[in-house]
């Protein structure tokens, strides 16, 4: 039994001083100092064997919660695999106050859905140490593995990712929707990378032609309108078909509009952000920076400030629902480089699975741009919502896993890739101050951040429960 004496719990809709009680693994009574007077009796519970958390000062709230990260993610064009396994990866972010991610399991062409979860889980098994689910990749829409899709909702993966852009992955418009159709009918949400991939290769082929080879023309190639378009047609098609849609990383106004106004004439789509297009913007990608541009190599790549600013509106307007990292880690002195004579083959993707809430939390909260209350929306409950780990997890509702994080809200440091916990050699974020790392994280109630400090057994992070996921079960 754990008791967390003297915090300010805040969740998705309350902030309250109140003392949380946990028994079993679950949140077994949330007390607030109004019903009890000074709080629960310290002694009575320590004569019971309690382990008890003096949270005077902090905050107490539902862990937050990742669904989007590749870890040990392979990327067989470029033959590389992300840096974290999901042993460091899943470290880093119960440090950074995540206690359940939703990764990635890859169905090649040609393969079944079912051997790529096979192949998946026992990747995972061995190392996580905080719950765990993945979405499936599905790069083959061909009609038996479309049969494999009940059968996974009902093995409680619910979601499928389809990449709109990347030669060895991409889904055409005719396999999107028929994955629209048979997920939707059946219990399952379409998660979509938006993009025109027709459009971002011819502007890559112009860029190369031209000899603009650097990591800084990147960005270029890949224009707020090629996912502007991207994520209408693919609303477009959602709508056809009446089928629940997520939208990964929106990182322009565009993007974000034709998400609040589907939402507005009442269709079921929701979508994420990520720190990087937060708190960051195209400056990163300034041609003085030679070579270590390639470190803010991502794809869709960071904005103007006028898009930043739209984003942040958007969250808080509540038309875009969640954050999440994208956390896909490449090293820099040995993976990111392998693009240093053509921008094309720099692995895309930064590292943040760490710093996603303290981002957050200093740049949203802390400025005033978002409430507390909104912030855990945002990083746990809504996540959870979306992808149907609700509610056992995302809410400090007593029956609730009790996975949680207790935060001194005033603490601040400076970000330093050194001091993470990532197997990554770099930050994108570094030099920045960032409030909101957790200074105790639990997950089903077993103390896995302690102090700052990880002391989670390798391997004890388990299968995250899931359900169905329909238009009345998103936020
Ligand atoms: O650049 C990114 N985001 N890489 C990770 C793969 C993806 O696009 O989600
Ligand atoms: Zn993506
Ligand atoms: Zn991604």
């Amino acid at each position: 039994m754990i008791l967390i004496k003297d915090g300010t719990i805040v969740t998705a809709d309350r902030m309250e001083r109140a003392d949380v009680v946990i028994e079993a693994g679950r949140i077994a009574a949330v007390v607030p100092d109004s019903r009890s007077g000074d709080g629960l009796d310290r002694q009575a519970f320590e004569r019971r064997g309690a382990r008890i958390i003096d949270a005077r000062g902090h905050w107490v709230m539902p862990g937050g919660i990742d669904t989007h990260t590749h870890l040990a993610h392979p990327i067989d064009r470029l033959r590389v695999t992300t840096a974290d396994d999901f042993h460091t990866g899943t470290v880093a972010a119960a440090c950074g106050g995540v206690t359940a991610i939703v990764d990635f399991s890859l169905q090649r062409r040609g393969e079944s859905m079912l051997h790529a979860r096979d192949r998946r889980l026992s990747e995972i098994e061995p190392d996580a140490i905080i719950d765990y689910s993945f979405h499936t990749i599905v790069t083959d829409v061909r009609e038996d593995v479309m049969d494999e899709i009940p059968i996974l909702i009902d093995d409680g993966f619910p979601s499928f990712k389809v990449y709109m852009t990347y030669g060895d992955k991409i889904v055409d418009d005719a396999g999107l929707l028929r994955l629209l159709e048979v997920g939707g009918s059946n219990g399952g949400l379409v998660y979509a990378h938006c993009e025109n991939d027709c459009a971002v290769t011819w502007l890559i082929e112009r860029h190369l032609a031209a000899g603009k080879t650097g990591p800084a023309f990147h960005a270029p190639s890949r224009p707020p309108e090629v996912e502007a378009e991207a994520t209408q047609r693919a609303i477009m098609l959602a709508r056809l078909v009446d089928a629940p849609l997520c939208i990964a990383h929106v990182t322009s106004a565009g993007a974000a509009r034709h998400v609040a106004e589907a939402r507005a004439a009442g269709a079921p789509v929701v979508a994420e952000t990520c720190p990087q297009y937060l708190v960051l913007d195209d400056s990163v990608y300034d041609a003085e920076g030679g070579f270590e541009v390639a470190k803010f190599v991502c794809s869709p790549p960071m904005r103007t400030a006028d898009h930043r600013d739209a984003l942040w509106d958007a969250l808080a307007a509540g038309s875009i629902q969640q954050v999440s990292s994208d956390h896909a880690p490449f090293r820099y002195h040995d993976q990111k480089v392998a693009g240093r004579d053509d921008f094309t083959r720099i692995p895309n993707g930064l590292p943040g699975i760490e710093t996603r809430l303290p981002l957050l939390f200093t740049y949203g909260v802390k400025t005033g741009k978002i409430s507390p209350q909104r912030f855990v929306e945002l990083a746990a409950t809504n996540p959870a919502r979306i992808f149907g780990l609700h509610p056992c997890k995302g809410t400090l509702d007593v029956g609730a896993d009790a996975d949680l994080i207790v935060v001194d809200p005033d603490a601040e440091v400076e970000i330093d890739a050194a001091a993470l916990h990532s197997a990554v050699d770099y930050s994108p974020f570094q030099g920045m101050r960032a409030g909101g790392f957790p200074t105790w994280t639990l997950s089903r109630g077993e103390v896995i951040v302690d102090r700052g400090e990880p002391v989670a057994a390798r391997g004890r992070g388990r299968r995250a429960e899931r359900r169905r996921i329909t238009a009345a079960t998103l936020p």
